[in-house]
């Protein structure tokens, strides 16, 4: 079948132009302005609207155990909210299980998925444990797509692994090409300040950002970026939330050493007060790196504006408030750690970044699909609009007023953290492939019809 966009303009990460898309079967056939109706089977009118490559987010966690808890939605809830969002394509995190081989890992995520993705997933390995067999594992998981690693520099005993792992890691991928994500902040201080905390009977939710500081992220941040330069490896740092963390990856990639990261809206919108709202409200704000004072908000708007920072993801990591946040009340190192936000990724961007002019529209393509396209290896089959890429395609209305709440959302959790938020400009009609699985604020795609990303090594860090 094919589908011609009419009448919009195309924004990629480099221009706007008035233009048409026409699509063959799942893919962008022709980009250009008068192309005939006639092409087409069905005609999608943008007239008024900007046409924008699909959403990537490089960082989501569903269904995910996690501190006692799982992540409230699945492959099929989460993808689905997404796709409302206008992001087409996740990339999640695969655990492995300490003393497990990295393809179980992949075949349990891999099953999670099937049958539920309601759009394209790619997955990323998180590793806890090289035992005997780890690096060679890492390239099998290369060669299935698996061009990416997460390691935990945080939460020791759990999924943190020490210097000497990471190091050996970051080596490996110097050799095959992948990527190392790091979670950079100094877990062992951290859980030293955290047991002062508790035994002084600090236990409210604010307590988890006051036990969390800020130089416990740049060191990390600063420490990860050595140990890659050594190894001769790019590294990626995930969720960076402090102008503090920003210097560290700002100085290397000054003095060119390939290091990149990304922000996250929550870093970018909110900041520490909220963990201290009553009634435990705190709780529905608590994630690692947790929020920071207002004064690095502004820092990290400049610092996606300077390509200091590349991209924006969300980290969405859904837990309810109600019976899941709960697990803390008494003790905050007991809520599970996460928050929700795969839904409003753009809406957010668009609205906070290009509505108030911190970020050109190509600049907000930019963060938010060409360059996670890029650096993780899907590019130019995703994150781009012209012939022979995926027609993953968003017509976006840039006057449609959106306001951001629990009651109205798709994703499987009681709460917003930005509840209340009104956003202009918001998805209209999503294509995933070629079909339309969102029009008009109705779902009409199927669990299941997500496919597995398979990316390849050596991506945009590389270059
Ligand atoms: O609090 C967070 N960020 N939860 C998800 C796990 C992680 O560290 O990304
Ligand atoms: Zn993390
Ligand atoms: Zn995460």
């Amino acid at each position: 079948m094919n589908t011609l966009i009419r009448n919009g303009t195309v924004v990629t990460a480099l221009e706007n132009k008035r233009a048409d898309v026409l699509i063959e079967g799942e893919r962008i056939a022709e980009v250009r302005a008068g192309i005939p109706e006639a092409s087409a089977d069905k005609v999608i009118d943008a007239t008024g609207m900007y046409v924008i490559p699909g959403g990537i987010d490089v960082h989501t966690h569903l269904d995910m155990p996690f501190g006692g808890s799982q992540s409230s939605d699945d492959f099929e809830t989460g993808t689905r909210a997404a796709a409302f969002g206008g992001t087409t394509s996740i990339v999640d995190f695969a655990i492995q299980a300490r003393g497990t081989r990295m393809r179980d890992a992949l075949d349990t995520w891999w099953k999670k998925a099937e049958g539920r993705a309601c759009i394209d997933y790619g997955l990323h390995m998180i590793v806890t444990d090289l035992g005997a067999s780890g690096l060679e594992d890492m390239d099998e998981m290369v060669d299935e797509g698996v061009a990416s690693f997460k390691l935990f520099m945080a939460y020791p005993n759990v999924l943190m692994v020490d210097d000497a792992t990471i190091f050996k890691a970051l080596a490996r991928t110097a050799k095959n090409g992948a990527l190392i994500c790091m979670h950079a902040e100094n877990g062992s201080v951290i859980d030293v300040i955290i047991a002062r905390a508790l035994a002084e009977g600090k236990t409210a939710p604010i307590y988890h950002a006051l036990t969390r500081p800020v130089r416990a992220e740049s060191e990390a941040v600063h420490r990860a970026i050595a140990l890659a330069e050594i190894a001769g490896a790019p590294v990626y740092i995930v969720h960076l939330s402090s102008e503090d963390a920003l210097n560290e990856v700002r100085e290397a990639r000054d003095r060119g050493v390939p290091a990149f990261a990304e922000t996250c809206p929550q870093y970018l919108l909110l900041s520490i007060e909220e963990l201290e709202r009553p009634n435990f409200e705190g709780a529905k704000y608590v994630f690692t790196p947790p929020l920071r004072p207002k004064k690095h908000l502004l820092k990290l708007w400049d610092g996606l504006r300077n390509d200091h920072l590349q991209v924006v993801s969300t980290d969405h990591c859904p837990f309810c408030f109600e019976d899941q946040k709960s697990l803390g009340k008494d003790d905050f190192t007991k809520i599970p750690n996460g928050g929700p936000g795969i839904e409003n990724r753009l809406q957010l961007i668009h609205h906070h970044g290009v509505n108030s002019g911190k970020l050109s529209l190509n600049r907000f393509v930019e963060l938010t699909s060409t360059t996670p396209a890029r650096i993780f290896g899907m590019y130019p089959k995703k994150g781009e609009i012209a012939p022979g890429s995926d027609a993953d395609l968003v017509v976006w209305d840039p006057s449609a007023v959106h306001t951001i709440s629990a009651q109205t959302h798709h994703m499987r959790v009681d709460y917003s953290m930005f509840e209340g938020f009104e956003c202009r400009g918001n998805a209209r009609t999503v294509l995933s492939r070629g079909e339309v699985i969102v029009d008009g604020g109705r779902f009409l795609g199927k669990p299941g019809r997500g496919q597995y990303l398979k990316r390849t090594a050596r991506g945009g860090a590389w270059k």
